[in-house]
């Protein structure tokens, strides 16, 4: 009878020296090891593992993180990211907390943060993002307990170029430099540079001193540098880098868990080319070396962004990143007509909201303008999507007041007229508003002394960080 092909391999595998079956269990062994780490498998596997990545909705199941302090740093892109987060609390009812209008349109930068710098009818608030100097103190006691901080950082000597074009005329340190030249600013900087006068944190460290650092720290003071960092990283979850901004992105919105909607964005408040100077090759040295404690943030914040990107999987983020490219694309595209907008000179601007804040008259700030023909649905998403950060301060300020008053003039008509029903049920902001009506004193309720006196900053009904609000210390 003849054997049976499997009678044969088994003949053949006992008649094999010791030796050759070693040789063939070792071949065994690397071509299954090969196809697991190499070939078509571990695309398989990559696809699976990148599978909650590239949906683009959130991910896992966790609700999404509302509440964020976003410490908004000079010239490094903060503007885009702030317009992402005054979108995202629009959409969501959030409250913003905002500055008071004798500070600006920041929290009175330069002075050190305080809760007295925030308009009381923005509290209590989901998030806090415009320009301060950061105090941690006062921070955690405005926000609530579960707030993810993060921040923004860009590469010292192109941030630093940016700085002095932008403020050549507003900070003394540059005024001073004969011919505005950044070359003979940085071969001696203590000539023109003043620690102590208005706007020096301009001129050196920015970044050191928006975070409440000691811009002004000798170099020498590697110790200060390095628990200086320690303290940024123990208090942000992200920090940001501009040269990596998408990629930074993806990270937020893991952090987040928001939709991949949640930050899509056009690119807001750039230079025209030609107020750009490209660099000559011994001044990024010179930045760095005037800008130290800069530096080392940024280099170590850099190099931790790499970490965080490389334990996504670097593929993973870069097909997200590509999500968010061709959804920015779209976005622009539905603004402008199928077509890239033109930027434009303020002074090219129909639209005065859009027109964006001009530094000197030596800096174009570039901004855009609506096709007059745009359709109504996209008008709104693409108006607030390009609006600058100051004409959008003002707006959510102003719808902010407007629902503040409005939850005011409910509680007082419910207290009036209703008084058996307990306050601060829901918000029934239409059906109850009786604007021509003025609202009753708290004498013509004498039998509510409980719970009747209402205080401008109590304003529980107006956060609407209830339902949405995730208790996730995510990091
Ligand atoms: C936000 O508030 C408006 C007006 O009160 C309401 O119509 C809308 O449904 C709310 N949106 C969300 C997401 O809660
Ligand atoms: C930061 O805020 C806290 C609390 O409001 C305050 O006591 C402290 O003085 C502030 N820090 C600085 C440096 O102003
Ligand atoms: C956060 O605040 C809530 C109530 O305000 C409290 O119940 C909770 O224990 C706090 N969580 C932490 C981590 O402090
Ligand atoms: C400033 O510019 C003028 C004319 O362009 C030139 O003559 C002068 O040498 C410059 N000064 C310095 C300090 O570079
Ligand atoms: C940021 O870090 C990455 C990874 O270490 C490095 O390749 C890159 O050159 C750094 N970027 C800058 C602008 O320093
Ligand atoms: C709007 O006008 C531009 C230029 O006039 C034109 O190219 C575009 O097709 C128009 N778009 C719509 C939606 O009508």
């Amino acid at each position: 009878m003849r054997p049976q092909p499997r009678d044969e391999v088994q003949m053949i595998w006992i008649k094999m020296s010791q030796k050759k079956k070693f040789l063939i269990l070792l071949l065994i062994c690397t071509v299954s090891l090969l196809l697991h780490n190499g070939g078509h498998l571990s695309w398989t596997i990559d696809h699976f593992r990148c599978a909650t990545l590239r949906s683009p909705i959130a991910p896992g199941l966790k609700p999404k993180h509302t509440n964020i302090v976003f410490l908004k740093t000079h010239k490094t892109a903060s503007s885009t990211l702030q317009n992402i987060l005054f979108r995202f609390a629009e959409r969501n009812n959030l409250t913003m907390a905002l500055p008071k209008p004798n500070c600006g349109h920041q929290f009175c930068y330069p002075q050190v943060f305080s809760s007295h710098f925030v308009h009381p009818h923005t509290l209590p608030p989901n998030m806090i993002t415009s320009h301060m100097r950061f105090n941690k103190t006062a921070l955690q006691r405005l926000m609530p307990n579960d707030t993810i901080y993060i921040t923004i950082l860009r590469e010292p000597a192109s941030m630093f170029e940016s700085l002095f074009t932008y403020y050549s005329r507003h900070s003394g340190s540059f005024r001073r430099v004969p011919n505005g030249s950044l070359e003979t600013f940085l071969a001696d900087p203590l000539q023109y540079y003043r620690p102590e006068e208005a706007d020096s944190m301009y001129a050196r460290n920015t970044l050191t001193f928006d975070l409440g650092g000691n811009k002004d720290r000798p170099a020498s003071d590697v110790a200060y540098a390095q628990a200086f960092v320690a303290d940024v990283e123990k208090t942000f979850s992200l920090v940001m880098i501009s040269e990596y901004f998408d990629e930074s992105l993806v990270l937020l919105r893991h952090l987040l868990s928001w939709n991949l909607d949640d930050i899509v964005y056009v690119k807001l408040n750039m230079r025209v080319e030609s107020s750009k100077k490209s660099l000559s090759p011994s001044l990024p040295a010179k930045i760095r070396s005037w800008n130290s404690l800069d530096a080392y943030l940024y280099d170590y914040f850099n190099a931790s962004l790499w970490v965080k990107l490389s334990a996504l999987g670097l593929d993973c983020v870069a097909k997200e990143v590509d999500l968010i490219r061709q959804a920015q694309e779209r976005l622009t595209k539905s603004c402008f007509g199928g077509q890239m907008p033109v930027p434009r000179s303020a002074s090219e601007i129909r639209n005065k909201d859009l027109r964006p804040w001009q530094p000197s008259e030596k800096v174009g700030i570039i901004g855009y303008d609506l096709p007059v023909n745009i359709s109504h649905e996209a008008k709104e998403l693409c108006l607030k999507s390009i609006m600058p950060e100051i004409t959008y301060t003002q707006k959510l300020l102003h719808s902010q007041l407007l629902r503040h008053h409005q939850i005011l003039l409910s509680r007082t008509s419910q207290k009036s007229n209703i008084p058996q029903q307990p306050m601060r049920t829901t918000l029934s902001r239409h059906s109850q508003v009786h604007r021509s009506q003025p609202p009753p004193s708290n004498a013509q309720s004498p039998g509510s002394t409980t719970k009747s006196k209402f205080t401008p900053n109590q304003g529980e009904g107006i956060s609407k960080s209830g339902p949405k609000q995730s208790n996730t210390n995510a990091l």
